[in-house]
């Protein structure tokens, strides 16, 4: 059982962040959402198969990726995981650190979307686009 949930398409509290899922389809983001955390969990490459390669910092380009709107992410995914009893208490904290790690690194990608790309990539074949996750 995967903690995946549309909480964040319906923000009721935060208008601003719900507004970065004005786009979404619900039942999209959750298959999206559920794919990509069975895949990335040591899981049958279920997200791959349908979409390619994850490349997290290119498919969220279009949205705002800011402190704030990480911190209210984060949120709601701790909230799915308190509502998800199947998972044990060392898996959450697991989960959760990895959450944090990456939605921090989305924020990082996002600033450097930002810098208008002065500097190209120093590396021949485009290194620096294959980055991971
Ligand atoms: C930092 C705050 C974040 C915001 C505001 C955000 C926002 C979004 C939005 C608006 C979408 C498009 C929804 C859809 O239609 O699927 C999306 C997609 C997605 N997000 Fe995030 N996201 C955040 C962090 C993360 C993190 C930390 C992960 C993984 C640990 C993640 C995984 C995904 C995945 C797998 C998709 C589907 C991409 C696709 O296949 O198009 N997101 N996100």
């Amino acid at each position: 059982m995967f903690p995946t949930c549309s909480c964040w398409v319906y923000d009721d509290e935060e208008e601003w962040f719900r507004s970065i899922f004005v786009n979404s389809k619900k039942e999209e983001a959750i298959q999206n959402q559920y794919e990509f955390f069975v895949q990335r969990m040591g899981g049958p490459p279920l997200y791959s198969q349908r979409k390619g390669h994850l490349a997290l910092i290119g498919r969220h380009r279009p949205f705002p990726l800011t402190h704030q709107a990480a911190e209210r992410w984060l949120h709601h995914m701790e909230k799915a995981l308190e509502n998800t009893p199947d998972i044990d208490a060392d898996s959450k904290v697991k989960m959760m650190n990895f959450f944090r790690h990456t939605a921090f690194f989305l924020v990082a990608g996002d600033e450097l979307k930002n810098q208008k790309q002065q500097a190209p990539c120093k590396y021949k074949n485009g290194g620096c686009k294959s980055a991971a996750p």
